[in-house]
């Protein structure tokens, strides 16, 4: 019999953090390989050339072949349920990316062993150390000339304030690599070139003895040995609290090209990866916790997306699931709305292709076909009294004025924007002095889609223009405060979509100088919705 807390507790939820290139899609396919969800690779792409020419406004997406939207993918492997939670690797990420995060239970950071930690890995961090996301490594691309595993280790420890647990050492790199030791099991994991590759790698061999002879020759041997030696007496053993808590990161090395090292880091994933957790939350004014466990039905809107098909306004909300047994068909209420879905027809993302979702339990995702009900941040529960905290916007790093062509659909295109910022595409801020909309995203990429969207979706053709804004912050102050500072400050007033003060500032010199003039007043660069 299965019970909702046995079947949360199997649930792997987690997504793939990385610098572009540094080999996020082809891990994620080979990891769907390992898990046995799909059966030879290049599906992940295939599958997304399909998507592809059935989606028209996401043309863009075609014409520079890279993935805007972000979804989900299932699988079922070695008694654990894994999620993985697909997130737009561009060098123009999106809030898209942020937002997915925040229904990750664990991330797993992809590193190009010849780079090391790239701005964006870092960037992304940040995001997860703030939600208290645990974070797994796995250094990649082993299989060409990589940087000293010591000083990747250091970077690691230097630059994230994280303690590096290496699982495994490898022995060499590019030419040289001749695999890894397993540091727990005392073994070695045989690396074949593709050339010689035919049935995978070799099983793995003791350390002892002639069978290591077989693949290192007695310089490699006592290179590598040494190395793994000393890697253990200068790093601290791993622990599994030390890394729920974010203070660890296990490391496991490999190819995900050559396919080795990646069924390990699923093991790895099943093993130390935890469980989706319990999350706070109101209930009727108080504050309350919702276990994994508890009989009710809940979860959370984390990402919400335009239906493939452009002529119908069709909206998929991509919900986490917080709690309970969800079972197809059941009513679930939008928090504080007093709306009311029934949920006929949610999908679950299997990596094959998209399937109704039978039943799911916390840690899964699914995703609810509307018509622009449920938005980013709801709260669906059963009750309907439940409220997650919000999901945090995040301060735009470009800002932008957008004006219409034809004057007289200024007003349409009003609603337009206020639609795509409700669906978290891009932000919106009405300055308070003059009829500009400014737009604001985290990424370059995201006024493109923006502006295919409102040309296919709305008829509306816009032009982006130069912002005299170049930095937005949210405003925290008592009453008096804030009306204080707004008086001192009017031309760069403005508000939010959820009409929430903003200070528009031309330079992040700014904010300092002004936020050191008006100590009680909070300039911050997150958001969460109410
Ligand atoms: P991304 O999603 O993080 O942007 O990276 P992606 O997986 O697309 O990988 C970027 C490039 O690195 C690809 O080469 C890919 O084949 C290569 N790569 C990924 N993992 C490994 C690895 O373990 N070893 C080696 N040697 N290469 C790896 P590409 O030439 O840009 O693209 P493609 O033509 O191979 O698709």
């Amino acid at each position: 019999m299965t019970s909702t807390a046995s079947e949360a507790a199997r649930r792997r939820t987690f997504a793939i953090i990385s610098h572009p290139d540094a080999g996020k899609t082809t891990l994620t396919e080979h990891l769907l390989l390992a898990g046995g969800a799909i059966r030879a690779a290049g599906a992940v792409r295939a599958r997304g050339e399909n998507r592809r020419t059935r989606s028209d406004w996401m043309k863009i997406e075609r014409e520079r072949g890279i993935s805007v939207s972000a979804s989900v993918m299932t699988f079922d492997h070695d008694g654990k349920m894994f999620n993985l939670l697909d997130t737009p690797g561009h060098e123009d990420f999106s809030e898209d990316t942020y937002r997915t995060l925040t229904a990750a239970d664990a991330a797993v950071m992809v590193l190009d062993a010849a780079k090391g930690i790239e701005p964006q890995t870092l960037k992304l961090f940040e995001v997860c150390r703030l939600r208290d996301i645990p974070i797994v490594t796995f250094i990649n691309k082993m299989d060409r000339e990589a940087q000293d595993p010591f000083e990747l280790l250091d970077e690691i420890a230097g630059k994230l304030a994280l303690d590096p647990a290496p699982l495994y050492w490898p022995a060499g790199s590019g030419n040289r690599f001749k695999g890894m030791i397993d540091l727990a099991g005392k073994r070695f994991l045989p690396f074949t070139p593709p050339r010689e590759q035919e049935d995978g790698h070799p099983a793995p061999v003791g350390l002892g003895g002639d069978a290591l002879a077989a693949f290192l020759n007695e310089a490699e041997q006592a290179e590598a040995l040494e190395g793994a030696e000393l890697v253990q007496g200068a790093s601290k053993p791993f622990d599994r609290q030390s890394f729920l808590e974010g203070h660890m990161t296990p490391v496991f090395f490999g190819s995900a090209l050559r396919q080795f090292g990646v069924e390990e880091l699923l093991a790895g994933l099943g093993e130390y990866a935890p469980p989706p957790k319990s999350v706070k939350a109101v209930r009727a004014g108080a504050e309350t916790a919702v276990e994994p466990s508890d009989k009710e039905v809940s979860g959370f809107v984390f990402k919400v997306q335009a239906n493939m098909d452009p002529n119908h306004r069709d909206r998929i909300a991509f919900l986490k699931l917080t709690s309970g047994r969800f079972q197809r068909g059941m009513k679930l209420k939008v928090q504080n709305t007093g709306k009311q879905l029934s949920v006929n027809a949610p999908t679950m993302f299997f990596a094959s292709d998209r399937e109704l979702a039978e039943d799911a339990y916390a840690g899964d995702v699914i995703g609810i076909p509307n018509h622009g009900v449920l938005r980013v941040g709801d709260s669906l529960s059963e009750g309907g009294l439940l409220r997650f905290a919000g999901l945090p916007n995040f301060a735009p790093e470009i800002l932008q004025r957008v004006r219409v062509k034809d004057p007289l659909k200024a007003k349409h295109l009003k609603k337009a924007l206020e639609s795509l910022a409700e669906e978290g595409v891009t932000q919106l801020f009405r300055p308070e002095l003059g009829s500009d909309f400014i737009v604001g995203a985290v990424g370059q990429l995201q006024f493109e889609v923006m502006a295919d969207r409102l040309r296919e979706e709305y008829q509306l053709d816009v032009i982006f223009e130069a912002s005299p804004f170049a930095e937005a912050r949210w405003l925290i102050a008592a009453k008096a405060e804030l009306e204080d500072f707004a008086g001192k400050h009017r031309s760069a007033m403005g508000t939010d979509i959820d009409d929430q003060p903003v200070f528009l500032a031309k330079s992040a010199w700014e904010i300092g100088y002004v936020s050191e003039r008006f100590p009680k007043v909070r300039f911050e660069r997150s958001k969460e919705r109410a």
